[in-house]
């Protein structure tokens, strides 16, 4: 893909809606190929680090088997054993890094610290999940939301529950693509106003909607798909029974399926409470997407090292 060797991947912000639509058409090819038993080595003899300050299933797996099946390798760095979480710094350890590496992926709190990592590397930064934002999470979702409707345009997605990564990386996804995005959080966990903004100008840009709303029943009218999240992400721990006095509303269950389309289907990033924010009725039911959602992690982020990191 031309002009997406030795970028960065922090938000989907920094990219165009073109090239998010070439790295969807490329994961579809690279999974299509994959399930007809064909794959190029495209990543044959490089190394993908990967820091992780939070745990992971999806992320932390597919990262790695997708650096193995493009003929690469995949290191499983757990800041508790770097020198990073005995105070050696972000700089340091990026130009050390990008000595022996070819990229790197992190999943940490501060988006900032992802940011200086990125500009003191000079190798390819992703970012595997922060506070605010989950862009391979999104670029996953996007692809599922194309295999199951056939498009993205005017697709409308209504996001239930807490205003922070996952709400952002959709919002921004969801409007540079065309998609008619609703976010219903409560008033204390609404997404944080910048990012709307910078939204709300993509969605113009598309031909797209934008509506932010403390009211799920509002957001999922007309709703192509519904989509949720924990109450409490991780490092929120603490919080888990406030938030669950603050999120009872914003369930999502089968009385608010039935308010969208009747084609409507569920999507969840996982991993997921069941009698929190999705009944077990709704995510084991047939309109739920989820573990199509994480198998496409796989295959969009294989297009994304592909793109980003091969010769
Ligand atoms: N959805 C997601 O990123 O899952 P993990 O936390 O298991 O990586
Ligand atoms: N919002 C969740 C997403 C996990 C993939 C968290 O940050 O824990």
């Amino acid at each position: 893909l031309k002009g997406l060797k030795g970028r960065d991947f922090l938000t989907l912000a920094d990219y165009t809606r073109e090239e998010i639509e070439e790295l969807i058409d490329f994961a579809q090819r690279l999974k299509t190929n994959y399930k007809n038993g064909k794959q190029a080595p495209l990543l044959q003899g490089k190394t993908l680090g990967m820091i992780f300050e939070k745990s992971s299933t999806r992320t932390r797996v597919s990262f790695e088997v997708g650096m193995y099946q493009l003929g690469g390798n995949g290191i499983f760095l757990s800041s508790n054993d770097l020198q990073i979480g005995r105070g050696e710094t972000i700089a340091d350890t990026a130009q050390v890094l990008s000595g022996y590496l070819d990229g790197i992926m992190i999943r940490t709190f501060s988006q900032t610290d992802v940011e200086e990592l990125a500009n003191k590397a000079n190798i390819p930064v992703i970012n595997g999940l922060t506070d605010v934002y989950h862009p391979c999470q999104v670029l996953a979702d996007l692809l599922t939301i194309k295999e199951i409707k056939g498009r993205l345009q005017g697709v409308k997605i209504a996001y239930i529950g807490d205003g922070n990564n996952m709400a952002h990386s959709l919002m921004l996804g969801g409007s540079m693509l065309g998609m008619d995005v609703a976010i219903a959080s409560p008033k204390d966990y609404q997404p944080v106003e910048e990012i709307v903004t910078e939204a709300s100008k993509r969605a113009y840009q598309s031909d797209a909607s934008l509506l932010i709303t403390d009211d799920a029943r509002e957001a999922v009218q007309q709703a192509d798909i519904i989509y949720t999240d924990v109450w409490a992400s991780m490092g929120q721990e603490a919080e888990q029974a406030k938030r669950e006095v603050a999120f009872a509303d914003f369930q999502v269950n089968r009385e608010l399926m039935q308010l969208a389309k009747n084609e409507v289907n569920f999507m969840h990033c996982l991993p997921a409470h069941r009698g929190e924010e999705v009944t077990a009725e709704v995510m084991d039911g047939l309109q739920s997407v989820v573990f199509q959602q994480a198998e496409n992690r796989l295959h969009a982020q294989k297009a994304l090292l592909a793109a980003l990191m091969s010769d």
